[in-house]
Protein backbone atom coordinates (compact mmCIF):
# COMPACT_ATOMS: atom_id res chain seq x y z
CA UNK A 1 0.00 0.00 0.00
CA UNK A 2 1.15 3.50 -0.58
CA UNK A 3 -0.01 6.66 -0.34
CA UNK A 4 -0.63 7.54 -3.35
CA UNK A 5 -1.88 4.59 -5.30
CA UNK A 6 -5.75 3.67 -3.17
CA UNK A 7 -5.37 1.05 -0.63
CA UNK A 8 -5.50 -2.84 -1.31
CA UNK A 9 -8.54 -3.69 0.87
CA UNK A 10 -10.60 -0.49 1.05
CA UNK A 11 -12.16 -1.48 3.75
CA UNK A 12 -9.75 -0.72 6.08
CA UNK A 13 -11.28 -0.21 9.49
CA UNK A 14 -12.24 -4.26 9.39
CA UNK A 15 -8.30 -5.26 9.21
CA UNK A 16 -7.14 -6.07 12.89
CA UNK A 17 -5.91 -3.33 14.67
CA UNK A 18 -1.85 -3.11 15.67
CA UNK A 19 -0.44 -3.26 19.14
CA UNK A 20 1.22 0.77 19.17
CA UNK A 21 -2.13 1.87 17.78
CA UNK A 22 -3.79 0.54 20.94
CA UNK A 23 -1.16 2.03 23.04
CA UNK A 24 -1.46 4.85 21.11
CA UNK A 25 -5.42 5.58 21.82
CA UNK A 26 -5.05 4.48 25.26
CA UNK A 27 -2.84 7.11 25.90
CA UNK A 28 -4.62 9.56 24.00
CA UNK A 29 -7.85 8.32 25.74
CA UNK A 30 -5.99 8.88 29.34
CA UNK A 31 -4.85 12.03 28.49
CA UNK A 32 -8.35 13.45 27.53
CA UNK A 33 -9.51 12.24 31.12
CA UNK A 34 -6.74 14.15 32.56
CA UNK A 35 -7.28 17.23 30.64
CA UNK A 36 -11.44 16.56 31.78
CA UNK A 37 -10.81 15.92 35.36
CA UNK A 38 -7.85 19.24 35.36
CA UNK A 39 -11.07 21.71 34.73
CA UNK A 40 -12.43 21.07 37.66
CA UNK A 41 -9.82 20.60 39.47
CA UNK A 42 -8.19 23.83 38.48
CA UNK A 43 -11.46 25.42 39.32
CA UNK A 44 -11.40 24.88 43.20
CA UNK A 45 -7.29 24.65 43.86
CA UNK A 46 -5.74 26.88 41.16
CA UNK A 47 -7.83 29.74 42.05
CA UNK A 48 -7.11 31.68 39.00
CA UNK A 49 -10.98 30.93 37.48
CA UNK A 50 -13.25 33.00 40.01
CA UNK A 51 -17.03 31.55 40.27
CA UNK A 52 -18.96 34.05 38.78
CA UNK A 53 -22.62 35.46 38.52
CA UNK A 54 -23.61 35.76 35.33
CA UNK A 55 -26.25 38.06 33.73
CA UNK A 56 -27.71 39.44 30.55
CA UNK A 57 -26.97 43.22 29.88
CA UNK A 58 -27.08 45.58 27.78
CA UNK A 59 -24.22 47.60 26.92
CA UNK A 60 -26.02 51.02 27.08
CA UNK A 61 -27.69 49.99 30.70
CA UNK A 62 -24.07 48.75 32.14
CA UNK A 63 -22.38 51.92 30.65
CA UNK A 64 -25.10 53.89 32.73
CA UNK A 65 -24.35 52.10 35.74
CA UNK A 66 -20.44 52.07 35.35
CA UNK A 67 -21.00 56.03 34.73
CA UNK A 68 -22.71 56.42 38.02
CA UNK A 69 -20.22 55.40 40.05
CA UNK A 70 -17.63 57.08 38.52
CA UNK A 71 -19.30 60.14 39.14
CA UNK A 72 -19.87 59.50 42.31
CA UNK A 73 -16.50 58.17 43.57
CA UNK A 74 -13.60 59.41 40.81
CA UNK A 75 -10.44 60.38 43.23
CA UNK A 76 -8.15 61.58 39.89
CA UNK A 77 -7.05 60.92 36.22
CA UNK A 78 -4.11 59.36 35.49
CA UNK A 79 -2.85 58.95 31.98
CA UNK A 80 -2.97 61.44 28.72
CA UNK A 81 -6.31 59.93 27.80
CA UNK A 82 -7.42 61.56 31.29
CA UNK A 83 -8.74 57.79 32.74
CA UNK A 84 -10.56 58.40 35.91
CA UNK A 85 -9.37 56.68 39.05
CA UNK A 86 -12.17 55.44 41.33
CA UNK A 87 -12.39 54.29 44.59
CA UNK A 88 -15.66 53.12 45.74
CA UNK A 89 -16.77 52.34 48.89
CA UNK A 90 -16.07 49.05 50.61
CA UNK A 91 -18.53 46.27 49.93
CA UNK A 92 -19.91 47.99 46.66
CA UNK A 93 -20.69 47.31 43.54
CA UNK A 94 -17.54 48.41 41.16
CA UNK A 95 -18.41 47.89 37.25
CA UNK A 96 -15.42 47.63 35.00
CA UNK A 97 -15.87 48.30 31.36
CA UNK A 98 -13.86 46.32 28.62
CA UNK A 99 -13.60 47.54 25.16
CA UNK A 100 -11.36 48.23 21.67
CA UNK A 101 -8.59 48.56 23.96
CA UNK A 102 -9.09 50.07 26.77
CA UNK A 103 -10.57 48.77 30.49
CA UNK A 104 -12.31 52.04 31.72
CA UNK A 105 -12.20 53.03 34.77
CA UNK A 106 -8.94 52.33 36.87
CA UNK A 107 -9.75 51.11 40.42
CA UNK A 108 -8.84 51.71 43.88
CA UNK A 109 -9.41 48.94 46.11
CA UNK A 110 -9.23 48.76 50.14
CA UNK A 111 -7.14 45.69 51.47
CA UNK A 112 -9.15 43.43 53.23
CA UNK A 113 -12.58 44.93 52.15
CA UNK A 114 -15.20 43.05 49.73
CA UNK A 115 -16.23 44.24 46.92
CA UNK A 116 -18.96 42.48 44.01
CA UNK A 117 -16.78 43.37 40.56
CA UNK A 118 -18.91 43.58 37.54
CA UNK A 119 -17.07 43.18 34.05
CA UNK A 120 -18.66 43.28 30.72
CA UNK A 121 -17.67 43.88 27.29
CA UNK A 122 -18.93 47.12 25.39
CA UNK A 123 -18.08 44.83 21.92
CA UNK A 124 -15.99 41.67 21.19
CA UNK A 125 -14.66 39.09 23.78
CA UNK A 126 -12.03 40.63 25.91
CA UNK A 127 -10.08 38.29 28.85
CA UNK A 128 -9.60 39.90 31.87
CA UNK A 129 -6.33 38.57 33.46
CA UNK A 130 -4.78 40.29 37.01
CA UNK A 131 -1.09 40.12 37.12
CA UNK A 132 0.95 38.94 38.80
CA UNK A 133 -2.25 36.93 40.95
CA UNK A 134 -2.69 35.13 37.04
CA UNK A 135 -7.22 35.55 37.90
CA UNK A 136 -8.76 35.00 34.50
CA UNK A 137 -12.46 36.18 33.76
CA UNK A 138 -13.68 36.12 30.24
CA UNK A 139 -15.05 39.21 29.21
CA UNK A 140 -18.39 38.59 26.85
CA UNK A 141 -20.23 41.51 25.29
CA UNK A 142 -24.23 41.04 26.57
CA UNK A 143 -23.11 39.59 29.46
CA UNK A 144 -22.70 41.10 33.22
CA UNK A 145 -20.19 38.48 35.37
CA UNK A 146 -19.96 39.49 38.89
CA UNK A 147 -17.49 38.17 40.98
CA UNK A 148 -16.98 39.34 44.75
CA UNK A 149 -13.31 40.11 45.68
CA UNK A 150 -11.49 40.23 48.61
CA UNK A 151 -8.17 42.12 47.84
CA UNK A 152 -5.34 40.73 50.74
CA UNK A 153 -2.62 42.39 49.49
CA UNK A 154 -1.81 46.09 48.81
CA UNK A 155 0.15 46.54 45.60
CA UNK A 156 -0.34 47.86 42.35
CA UNK A 157 -1.59 45.23 39.84
CA UNK A 158 -1.55 45.19 36.30
CA UNK A 159 -5.06 44.17 34.29
CA UNK A 160 -4.37 42.77 30.61
CA UNK A 161 -6.47 41.53 27.90
CA UNK A 162 -5.44 37.73 27.59
CA UNK A 163 -8.02 37.49 24.86
CA UNK A 164 -6.56 38.67 21.02
CA UNK A 165 -9.32 41.38 20.21
CA UNK A 166 -7.66 43.47 17.45
CA UNK A 167 -4.77 45.41 16.22
CA UNK A 168 -4.56 47.33 19.60
CA UNK A 169 -5.11 44.17 21.36
CA UNK A 170 -1.68 44.25 23.19
CA UNK A 171 -2.42 47.81 24.27
CA UNK A 172 -4.66 46.54 26.09
CA UNK A 173 -3.34 47.22 30.00
CA UNK A 174 -4.51 48.95 33.15
CA UNK A 175 -4.02 49.01 36.57
CA UNK A 176 -5.54 48.32 39.93
CA UNK A 177 -4.50 49.35 42.88
CA UNK A 178 -5.12 48.01 45.94
CA UNK A 179 -4.36 50.50 49.22
CU1 LIG B 1 -9.09 43.06 24.49
CU2 LIG B 1 -7.38 41.73 23.69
Amino acid sequence: MSAIQPPGQRVWWKQPIDKVEIIWIGMAFTWCLIMFFMMPYWHVYGKQNLSSETYRVTPALYQKAAEEMVAKFTVRTETDEKIPVVKPPAGSDVYLIARLWAWWPILELEQGKTYRLHLTSMDYQHGFSLQPENINIQVLPGYEHVVTIAPNRAGTYAILCNEFCGIGHHKMVSKLYVK
